[in-house]
């Protein structure tokens, strides 16, 4: 057995290292400043509990994404050197980020040890390679990224932080090969553990879902299917599931390999950056496809996040959750016995509250951030949430899931296609979308983004908006100025959040303006950028006559874009007479 000795590094702290909504996000460039990786690692050890770092398991890995295998390199060194028992990393140290998730409530090792939480290493849907993004966070015990006092305290660490502990002379570990390497430091024995990156997900899918109906809908030659992993890693999954636990052909895979920087791309699964699947689905303008597949879905970087398209049709993340909210029980064998309730971010546009009233369903309206559905569900109140930024989930994990998301959509179709596989056509998304909207109306949504606009300018903004919201009968009267057609705010106000399960209060969470007839304005600033602020302006209209829910949805929204531009001075403001990305 190789031992290993501990060294004791002195360093000084750096600025900046405060972990956002989703874990500490920077430059790849800033991460390979000497010391810069282990401030932050050691800041996190010193931050959890002692026995979850003496003696404990602990998963490392994540996206793939350029400067991961030297980052996992130093990690296990620094585990080893802070007295961990032992680190389990995906082979090629490859996890989705849900994958992570269920590994740290599943996986149980060799020696029956339980992992107490991660490293995960991803900055999720931004881009990767040598002049991008790179990023780390870590997951507790449930299998949720850390709480705000956990993060906190990660944070006050690396602005005191003097020293960190190293086995140096730890020999690198061969992540790429299977198997327990064991070593020998002052503290006993230190293993490292190369296993399946995909197998303990798989296990969990097939647990939740009927497999076998799905594969028949696969194997019917009227079903095709188109699966684009933007070159993230969920690629390492969708071959295992898709192809080979369900039959589809390996073609309808696209960007499956995954790549250091993301073959170039963004990996962020909109319409947008999805450029591919969005043509071969049918929805490029640019490149028209005379046959595409009838379904098709894509992943973010850290597979996450997700897509569902329709042959030539684009299905609202607000609109899959509630759907599949809607469909869950009778398709979905997990959820056979009922759902314990459901939940939406703030922004989430509210077909998931109508079908939350229909089904008598608890029902829970949430600050943006997956972590705000975690305390949910460890209190049971919560198995399906979802929210607009293309993130949908259940209580099988504490992350969203894309691939869990787009065997949630195919179960669905296998379900209501299940006795009409032999027929002469399908049911396909699009008809299930419309035929949702026939049962509980249809709320058009739009999301406009204003990329990397000056941070001042953002912020004022958010204080014109605010301050307009004292005077309602102020604000209708410019409102009627901009449009007669539009109906009244009733209610505007700054969303604040009180945690039903312990309490706390998370306030200044968006700008909200409620309309008489079920419309809202929504204007936030993302919590996730890089580079100045991102405004985020949601627009949406809720429909209940069914012969009127099959407009086009900007020319359906035109009105309320008008008044939310207007109102809130946006090309005043940042200077911008267009969005960066609409969704
Ligand atoms: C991450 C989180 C999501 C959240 C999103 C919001 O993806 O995991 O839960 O919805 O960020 O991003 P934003 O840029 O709008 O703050
Ligand atoms: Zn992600």
């Amino acid at each position: 057995m190789v031992m290993f000795k501990v060294s004791k590094v002195e360093t000084t702290p750096f600025d900046g290292q405060k972990p956002g909504t989703s874990g500490l996000r920077k430059k790849v460039k800033v991460f390979k400043q000497p010391h810069y990786l282990h401030n932050f690692v050691q800041a996190t050890f010193n931050a959890l509990p002692a026995d979850k770092v003496k003696g404990a398991t602990i998963v490392v890995s994540g996206d793939g994404r350029y400067f991961s295998k030297d980052a996992i390199q130093i990690i296990i060194k620094m585990a080893a050197a802070n007295g961990v028992r032992g680190v389990w990393v995906g082979q090629n140290g490859l996890l989705s980020t849900p994958a992570v998730s269920a590994v740290i409530r599943e996986r149980v090792g060799a020696d029956g040890s339980k992992s107490s939480g991660a490293f995960i290493l991803t900055a999720s849907h931004n881009p990767g390679g040598p002049n991008e993004d790179f990023g780390i966070k870590y997951n507790m015990e449930n299998g949720g990224p850390a709480p705000e006092g956990i993060t906190d305290k990660i944070y006050a660490n690396t602005t005191t932080i003097k020293e960190y502990f190293i086995a140096e002379d730890l020999p690198d570990v061969d992540i790429s090969t299977i198997g327990v390497t064991k070593f020998g430091g002052p503290e006993g024995e230190f293993d490292v553990d190369v296993f399946d990156s995909a197998s303990d997900y798989v296990k969990l899918m097939k647990s939740i879902f009927d497999f076998e109906s799905i594969q028949k809908l696969l194997a019917s030659p009227k079903f095709t299917f188109c699966y684009d992993a933007l070159h993230g890693v969920a690629g390492a999954y969708a071959k295992r599931i898709f192809v080979e636990e369900l039959g589809a052909q390996e073609s309808s895979l696209i960007n499956c390999t995954p790549k250091e920087d993301f073959g170039g791309g963004h990996p962020d699964p909109n319409l947008t950056y999805a450029k591919e699947l969005v043509a071969r689905m049918g929805l490029s303008k640019d490149h028209p496809e005379d046959n595409p597949p009838e379904f098709g879905a894509a992943a973010d970087g850290d597979a996450d996040r997700n897509m569902i398209l329709g042959k030539r049709f684009f299905v609202t993340p607000s609109d899959s959750v509630a759907i599949i909210a809607a469909n869950a029980v009778q398709a979905i064998p997990y959820f056979s016995a009922g759902l314990k309730g459901v939940a939406r971010s703030m922004p989430t546009s509210a077909a998931l509250d109508v079908v939350a009233k229909h089904l008598n369903l608890k029902f829970f309206e949430v600050p943006t951030g997956w972590k705000f559905f975690g305390n949910l569900m460890d209190a049971g109140l919560c198995s399906v949430c979802g929210e607009e930024s293309f993130g949908t989930g259940s209580d099988h994990i504490r992350e969203k899931d894309g691939i869990w998301a787009v065997l949630a959509w195919l179960s669905i179709l296998a379900f209501k296609n299940k006795d009409n596989l032999g027929g002469d056509k399908l049911v396909t998304v699009e008809d299930i979308v419309r035929q949702h909207w026939a049962t509980f109306g249809r709320h058009y949504y739009t999301r406009y983004d204003y990329e990397n606009v000056d941070t001042g300018a953002a912020k004022e903004l958010i204080a014109h908006l605010v301050k307009l919201q004292s005077s309602l009968p102020d604000v209708n009267k410019i409102i009627k100025g901009i449009r007669s057609d539009v109906s009244d705010v009733v209610q505007a106000d700054e969303f604040e959040y009180k945690d039903p399960v312990d309490g706390s209060i998370s306030k200044h969470q968006g700008i909200r303006y409620l309309f008489a007839d079920g419309s809202r304005l929504v204007f936030r600033l993302s919590g996730t950028g890089s580079e100045g602020a991102t405004i985020r302006l949601y627009i949406e209209q809720y429909e209940k006559d069914s012969s009127k829910t099959g407009r086009d949805s900007q020319e359906a929204l035109a009105p309320l874009v008008e008044v939310a531009l207007k109102l809130s001075k946006m090309e005043e403001f940042t200077g911008r007479s267009a969005p960066t990305v609409i969704t």
